[in-house]
């Protein structure tokens, strides 16, 4: 399929966590519309095995590339640590991961080199981001903490006093490492970033890959002058394999965007 600058951006997550990656790509990129796929129906990926993850990403970048799909970013780090060459080599269109923005992204910020990962139990177990972290500061010190409580509270639009606990619980035990930066190494991570911070203390550095990886989105179109040139007149178009609802909160919620229509499909 030939690929247009008036095509849209694919972008695909286990549920509403990807929207913080479609947030960073609609500000660096005004122009451009996204189409979304939200894998609803099978969230958490986060205990799943890799295998199925590799068929998963799969799926959903065929999915998005039939959708007119000019560049695919993969806005599920699990995804993005295990299954970043099973995706690239299934469609015929550019296919970035996060694993990379936000091992950069961290190695920039941090002053001690002592980096937090908190993250999905998966993208733990794969070490991919202490890989990609160590490639470029070899001296850093990395320390990975999965939190498997926060992906299904943030699903659930849990706030307050239950979001705190949930937080406490699987983030703070990051704290006794002392880090100075912390990647949210899970796209849901972002929408709770304040709960978060407040959890490390205010002199830890939060970095969330989406920033950089929106960066190079806007790099790899640039290159291949598929960058669209009009003011497209929907921005977002989502689908979901399960219920829309996580969607729609969290794109009001982070978008400030109504999602009135979000087709429905079961792609795997
Ligand atoms: N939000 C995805 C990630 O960035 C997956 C979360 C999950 O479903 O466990 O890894």
């Amino acid at each position: 399929m030939t690929s247009l600058p008036d095509h849209p951006i694919g972008v695909f997550d286990s549920g509403a966590g990807g929207l913080t990656v479609v947030r960073s790509i609609l500000c660096r990129m005004p122009l451009e519309r996204v189409v979304y796929f939200g894998d609803t129906g099978y969230v958490p990926y986060g205990p799943r095995p890799a295998e199925q993850i590799r068929c998963f990403a799969v799926d959903a970048c065929r999915f998005l590339r039939d959708h007119g799909a000019k560049l695919i970013v993969m806005g599920c780090n699990m995804s993005s640590a295990m299954a970043l060459v099973q995706a690239r080599a299934a469609v015929d269109c550019p296919v970035l991961g996060t694993i990379d923005a936000g091992a950069s992204a961290a190695v920039e910020a941090t002053r001690t080199g002592r980096i937090g990962v908190a993250a999905t139990e998966g993208t733990v177990r794969s070490g991919a981001y202490a890989r990609a972290i160590r490639a470029l500061l070899p001296s850093a010190e990395v320390y990975e903490q999965p939190c498997p409580l926060l992906v299904p509270a943030v699903e659930a639009g849990v706030q307050d006093g239950l979001l705190d606990e949930a937080v406490q619980e699987s983030v703070g035990p990051l704290a006794v490492h002392r880090p100075d930066t912390v990647i949210l190494g899970c796209t849901h991570y972002p929408l709770v970033r304040d709960e978060i911070q407040a959890c490390l203390g205010r002199d830890v550095r939060l970095v969330d890959p989406a920033d950089s990886l929106a960066e190079r989105a806007a790099a790899e179109l640039a290159g291949r002058a598929l960058e669209a040139t009009e003011k497209p007149p929907t921005r977002l178009v989502c689908h979901a394999s399960g219920p829309p609802d996580s969607l729609q909160l969290w794109a009001r919620r982070v978008l400030g965007l109504d999602l009135p229509e979000v087709g429905r499909i079961d792609i795997h």
